[in-house]
């Protein structure tokens, strides 16, 4: 009797809330930690954040599989990572921060050459949501007011994280009062191996897309939905991210590695897989679904291991690799693209979840 009932306790898992220290505008930063059988999550409330996700390797042995820091000014002083963020109010890029709907032209800001980035230079990663505990996880609120760097309308969204074995999902919910452009994604960099150290060159990719959104220079989208086929786009059969990367390739130049949108399989809206990753070493594998029909694998490029302030836990370069369900990058200004226009009276849901297990040698 007695054992049952732990067992069932056990099997709820549980929500805690602790203190991340203040924000630099003087808001009291909290941290939401969600576990469940084979998982445990941490989530702040500065930016809805993903601060840690311990997960078993093939031995039992637990290790959190995300890169970030110990502490709240870490992420704070560093500005070009967006580590574990729910980016927003559109994610990745819009060709010189310019779009229009319905004939009113809209400018937000250019934080990335000539292009604007993950929402402009203070986006949804640097502002603390409002939180609260619900059943398995935590819901993150966050009201962008009219204007917000130049976005029109108020959007109000609605991102809830919850744990069920082994896996973390996350719930979008956005809602505008005029017709506006929305993009969330999350923006953790997962680390297989578990110290946040080793490269993830030798983990194992498969992502069930046969197109990719090659870019130009900057990042932005061609237009064009090339075939993976014959390029080192090619990740229909689980490939090392190492084997190829170095490659004489042009999309690869440009971007210093993988930094690209492939075009899911299957419908827009439509659970369906987006990435499986292996690492062989911790055998621990990670499975991402989702309902967007994009993903952004990104290898950590740009990582380059700065100290941040006083927080010496920088990263180095291919440490951690990202997996963003998205719609494709600068879709705004491309019609062709499925479309990231909100309309007053929508209500727009998506759903990704990161699910983690292991596999035997
Ligand atoms: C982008 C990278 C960028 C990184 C942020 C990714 O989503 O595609 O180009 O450097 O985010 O640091």
């Amino acid at each position: 009797m007695l054992l049952s009932m732990t067992t069932a306790l056990a099997a709820h898992g549980s929500v805690t809330k602790t203190a991340f220290g203040t924000a630099p505008d003087g808001t009291a930063v909290d941290l939401y930690t969600l576990k469940s059988e084979g998982i445990e999550a941490s989530i702040m409330t500065y930016g809805a954040r993903v601060v840690s996700i311990k997960t078993p390797d093939r031995d039992g042995k637990v290790a959190n599989v995300v890169l970030g820091y110990s502490a709240l000014d870490g992420y704070v002083a560093d500005k070009s990572t967006y580590f574990g963020a729910i980016v927003g109010r559109y994610g990745n890029r819009i060709a010189f921060g310019k779009f229009s709907i319905d004939g009113h032209q809209y400018q937000v800001p250019t934080n990335n050459n000539a292009n604007s980035l993950h929402g402009g230079t203070v986006g949804f990663d640097r502002l603390v949501w409002q939180g609260k505990a619900i059943t398995d996880g935590v819901e993150m609120t966050l009201v962008s007011k009219d204007g917000d760097q130049g976005y029109p309308g108020t959007l109000t969204v609605h991102v809830r994280y919850t744990v069920h074995h082994g896996a973390l999902r996350i719930d979008y919910v956005e809602s505008t009062d005029k017709p506006t452009v929305v993009n969330l994604t999350n923006h953790s960099y997962f680390n297989l191996a578990g110290d946040g150290t080793s490269t993830i060159l030798n983990d194992e990719v498969m992502l069930p897309a046969d197109k990719y959104t090659p870019v130009d220079a900057g990042l932005i989208p061609t237009g064009v939905l090339a075939p993976v086929e014959g390029t080192p786009f090619d990740f229909r059969k689980a490939t090392a991210i190492g084997a190829r990367i170095h490659d004489d390739n042009e999309q690869l130049k440009i971007a210093g590695g993988y930094d690209h949108n492939w075009v899911l399989r299957g419908n827009n809206g439509e659970v369906k897989t987006a990435a499986r990753v292996y690492d062989s070493n911790s055998g621990r594998v990670l499975t991402v679904t989702t309902t967007e029909p994009g993903v952004q694998f990104y290898t950590g490029n740009f990582l380059d291991g700065t100290k941040y302030g006083a927080v010496q836990e920088g990263h180095a370069k291919n440490t951690g690799l990202c997996l963003e369900t998205q719609h494709f990058p600068d879709s705004p200004n491309h019609p062709a693209f499925p479309t990231t226009e909100l309309k007053p009276g929508e209500m727009r849901h998506s759903t990704t979840t990161f699910t983690f297990s292991t596999h035997a040698k």
